[in-house]
């Protein structure tokens, strides 16, 4: 068998959180392989509306194990609480969650570091969710890093201390108070709830699992547009959030992935700084907030919103091998009336149909085109033969463009309320 991925094409929280937790029946194992706590993956079925961080979203599933892959970066306090509110909702982890050896840690230092980065950049900051994530990954490629399996060391402690002491160091060069000393304590006692989970070589153990015939879904955090090498850099993450990123977050080679579902809200959002091509600044941008619930799941800032961008996702889709895609949040935009799609931009004076190097403000605005909106409420919907056909012709207009077919169309934020396109998982 062959790894599938699915990731998010735009700018994160496409909806991935849910899609995994709708597919989850149809795999055995379900993988997270990069991003850390900056995530945040909004699961809604029976009532309950939980969001994860850290944890894959297949874990409100019976029979599935669900790994945390190298390519994460944990932080011990936002694991154990998450560990916490599962079990409030009588969710046992215990024989279905492992964690790679190979993960690195987010330490206490790291969170303090990130703070004082984004504070020194001022109006240019990256807009970071504050979780450590960047320096963390730069210990990582620095070759510094503290990493999941150095907790089964007997040296542990000391090489908390010299990291630590390193980040001491590095903090001089900022004009930042801080005291992480009650952090540290909390987080020296969280390590406790991590010490009692299976670790993993995610490389071997995802191997023996192909061979055996188990199916295995790699979830993706962020989206596309955050990746640290192709996204709107500096305002990305420090991941690759893209494809090849689940071959390197969980030892998985190029040749076993299989299907890539490339997921994408039927328009745009943002969260944090950076260039925005079709971002909407007026009443409409503010009513599609609204419609949309768009403030963040981990931070709670409120989500910039935009037309839906054609030349960016076209990139996206370039850019991971895309064979399916997924459409989320139709529902939102009933009742909207006109609808408008950018199919190309200006940059710098001229018409382009792809996603340029540098697409701030000064040089790129995006062109439109409209199309009929459709005034009927989805989220009752059980069959994808009931779409109004404006909707149907939205999809169609989309996959022509796209040349990869929508194969489900989320119609509401509840496990239930999504319609299958002719999807076939395994088949
Ligand atoms: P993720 O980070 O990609 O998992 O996405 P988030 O959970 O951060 O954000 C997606 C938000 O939209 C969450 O609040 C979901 O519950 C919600 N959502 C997902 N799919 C749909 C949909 O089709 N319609 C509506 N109205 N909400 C959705
Ligand atoms: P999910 O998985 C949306 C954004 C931050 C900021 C930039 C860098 O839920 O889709 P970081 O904390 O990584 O240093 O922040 O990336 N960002 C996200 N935006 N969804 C996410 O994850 C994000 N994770 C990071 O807002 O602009
Ligand atoms: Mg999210």
């Amino acid at each position: 068998m062959k790894v599938d991925v699915l990731l998010g094409l735009q700018w994160g929280d496409e909806g991935k959180g849910k899609i995994v937790d709708v597919f989850t029946p149809k795999y055995d194992i379900i993988a997270r392989f990069q991003g850390g706590p900056n995530a945040g993956h909004t699961l809604e079925f029976d009532g309950i509306k939980h969001v994860l961080h850290t944890i894959p979203s297949g874990i409100f599933h019976e029979d599935t194990i669900n790994i945390i892959g190298n390519g994460v970066v944990m932080d011990p306090i936002i694991f154990e609480r998450e560990i916490n509110e599962l079990k409030t909702l009588n969710v046992d982890v215990s024989n279905k969650l492992v964690i790679s050896r190979k993960a690195h840690l987010i330490l206490p230092t790291h969170r303090v570091l990130d703070a004082a980065s984004e504070a020194a950049k001022g109006k240019n900051k990256i807009g970071s969710t504050l979780k450590g994530i960047g320096p963390t990954y730069m210990d990582k490629t620095g070759r510094n890093g503290l990493r999941v399996g150095d907790l089964e060391l007997a040296d542990f402690q000391q090489r908390y201390d010299a990291l630590v002491a390193k980040h001491v160091e590095m903090l001089k060069q900022f004009d930042f108070e801080y005291d992480f000393k009650e952090e540290e304590e909390k987080w020296m006692a969280s390590l406790s709830t991590l010490r009692e989970l299976n670790f993993i070589d995610s490389e071997h153990y995802i191997s023996e699992a192909m061979k055996a015939g188990k199916t295995i879904l790699a979830e993706g955090a962020q989206g596309s547009l955050l990746d640290i090498d192709f996204g709107s850099y500096p305002f990305v993450t420090s991941s690759n959030t893209v494809c090849a990123g689940a071959c390197t977050g969980l030892g998985v080679a190029p040749n076993k992935i299989g299907k890539v579902y490339g997921i994408f809200k039927a328009y745009c959002t943002r969260v944090g700084s950076g260039p925005f091509p079709t971002e909407l600044h007026d009443q409409f941008g503010e009513d599609l907030r609204k419609a949309g619930h768009e403030f963040g799941a981990t931070t709670g800032r409120p989500r910039r919103c935009g037309w839906l961008d054609l030349p960016a996702l076209k990139y996206s889709i370039m850019l991971n091998g895309v064979t399916d895609l997924i459409m989320t949040k139709a529902d939102v935009l009933s009742a909207f009336g006109e609808l408008k799609v950018c199919t190309s931009y200006q940059y710098k004076g001229e018409k382009v149909e792809h996603f340029p190097y540098n697409i701030d403000e000064e040089n790129i605005s995006a062109n439109f085109k409209s199309l009929p909106g459709w005034d009927k409420d989805l989220t009752e919907l059980s069959d994808i033969a009931e779409l109004p056909h404006e909707l149907n012709d939205y999809i169609e207009y989309l996959e022509g463009e796209l040349e990869v077919p929508i194969t489900v169309v989320s119609v509401g934020p509840d496990r239930t309320q999504t319609l299958m396109r002719g999807l076939k998982i395994n088949a």
